[in-house]
């Protein structure tokens, strides 16, 4: 039998310090249940100390979530481990993750400390979050630009503080692969006590080599890799879960480990957290981009329909990709519709289900075939479903070359109708102008995009919007097969997940 990996996922984390994808407690919760689904080992659910929001998201995970190891972050200080703690401790089998710089240049700019002080905090914040639990990971910050003997001793006595896993973090992103494996190889034959923990990785990506470097690492013995769905993370972000778990599954002729991940879950996943978050993936994304098993040019579109892995080195399907399927019709019930989703590697509560039942429903009404790239749009919508302060009760709008585009606007604002009009550039700047009349947002739109689910022009038109208000940043999605007023829907997300995020800071 293989080896196993171990994934330990950092998406709630490292992924959400990626700049714009801050994520609330509820789509935070709601993606962890979905890396439950992946069966990745250990879900890093954020950093308590950093925030109150954070505390209780790492609080909510820990208490609630079974089937994984849930972690947090800890600087070397008592006061770190302490909130870390006080969040983790409900958990299934919670582990305090934490960490402290190894090199000299953050040693030296940074943590103003010396070699022996390092050694000496280390030692002693390991010992202290061992009091609370035997599962604690110890990262050396910036390892890899670490002198390799320091490391080395700061890891050997951790071990003997109580460290069961000891991370080796590529922090700058500045390693190449076989150098990366060669201190990996070092360490092992280095620390005498390393038999006695796990040893793991934390690459980020920016040369592009975070999933090499992984790679390089589980050669050379490596047997915890940290990384993120979409490859999400500070600044160019951090390894690929997909791409690293794609790689090992489909090499593992060479590679002979394993992980124990449900590959099948990976798009589903994916999609989940390009919502979520409002930062799409690159078309020509390894794994999950929209292009990864499409077939442009005659001759291998050809090949694959003689043999599929004529141009296909993985199948579509190992990764719940299931493109192209013609669900259901206007006749279908929602049993129908609830196999489907299973099918698509979805799993939604009874009351998610009756919702996208809904939008279903509504959506055969005006088309005849439903595809699984509708009904996932649907479910990305609702599965992040806000509550509605401002409601579309209708949207009509006038334009065309001849006319000043106008837009009247109908909304339900906590109850209460109302109504108004505005003149804009286009049909889309009309309908934003009376909406932002009615709702008296002064909320800037930062960015709009809109795309279509399939082709076609009676495809549904999803829109994607981020506004900022008194510097908060939210993303907002709109699903409809009326273009406009799937704009208009956008809008009012958007506005509607600002009031959601006030209340929930007013509450703490
Ligand atoms: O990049 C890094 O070094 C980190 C550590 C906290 C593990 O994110
Ligand atoms: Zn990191």
């Amino acid at each position: 039998m293989s080896e196993k990996i171990f994934i330990f996922d950092t998406t709630l984390r490292d992924g959400e310090q990626s700049p714009g994808a801050s994520m609330n407690m509820q789509e935070k919760f709601r993606l962890a249940q979905q890396l439950v689904l992946l069966n990745v080992d250990v879900i890093e659910a954020g950093f308590p100390i950093a925030s109150v929001g954070d505390f209780e998201c790492v609080r909510k995970i820990a208490d609630n979530i079974k089937g994984a190891q849930v972690a947090g972050l800890a600087r070397c200080s008592k006061k770190d481990i302490d909130r870390a703690w006080e969040a983790l401790k409900n958990g299934e089998n919670p582990r305090i993750h934490t960490f402290l710089a190894t090199s000299e240049i953050h040693m030296r700019h940074k943590l103003k400390m010396d070699r022996a002080q390092v050694l000496a905090l280390a030692i002693d914040s390991v010992k202290y979050a061992a009091q609370f639990t035997s599962n604690v990971e110890f990262s050396a910050e910036d390892a890899s630009r670490s002198d390799m003997d320091f490391v080395c001793q700061v890891f050997e006595a951790v071990i003997k503080a109580g460290a069961t896993t000891l991370n080796f973090p590529d922090t700058t992103g500045y390693a190449l692969p076989d150098e990366f494996g060669a201190k990996i190889a070092y360490l092992i034959e280095n620390i005498p006590n390393i038999h006695k923990a796990v040893l793991s990785v934390h690459c980020h990506n920016d040369l592009g080599l975070a999933v090499a470097n992984s790679l390089a690492a589980i050669s050379n013995g490596a047997r915890q890799v940290e990384c993120t769905i979409n490859g999400l993370g500070e600044r160019a972000g951090n390894t690929a879960m997909e791409e690293l778990v794609m790689t090992i599954r489909t090499r593992a002729d060479q590679l002979t480990v394993h992980t124990d991940v449900v590959t099948e879950h990976i798009h589903p996943s994916s999609r989940l957290v390009s919502t979520i978050t409002g930062m799409p993936v690159q078309p020509n994304k390894a794994i999950v981009g929209a292009n990864a098993f499409a077939h442009e040019s005659g001759i291998h579109q050809d090949g694959v329909l003689k043999e599929r892995t004529t141009y296909e080195i993985m199948n579509p399907s190992d990764i719940g990709l299931t493109k192209g399927n013609l669900v259901l019709g206007k006749h279908s019930g929602r049993h129908a519709l609830k196999d489907r989703t299973e099918v698509m590697g979805y799993s939604l509560s009874n009351e998610e289900l009756a919702r996208v039942f809904t939008r279903f429903k509504n959506l055969a009404d005006v088309r005849k075939e439903i595809f699984d790239e509708d009904v996932e749009a649907i479910i990305m919508d609702e599965i992040i479903h806000i509550p509605e302060v401002y409601e579309l009760i209708s949207l009509g709008v006038m334009s065309g070359s001849m006319k000043l585009p106008t837009a009247a606007v109908r909304l339900k604002i906590e109850g209460v109708e109302k109504e108004g009009a505005a003149i804009g550039v286009g049909p889309i700047d009309a309908t934003y102008q009376a909406i932002a009349k009615l709702t008296g947002t002064s909320s800037k739109l930062l960015f709009f995009s809109v795309s279509s689910i399939t082709g076609g022009t009676d495809a549904q038109g999803d829109v994607l919007v981020r506004i900022e208000d008194n510097g908060r940043v939210v993303i907002g999605y709109g699903l409809d097969p009326d273009i406009i007023t799937a704009a208009g829907k956008a809008y009012l997300n958007g506005l509607n997940r600002l009031v959601y995020l006030q209340k929930e800071a007013e509450k703490k």
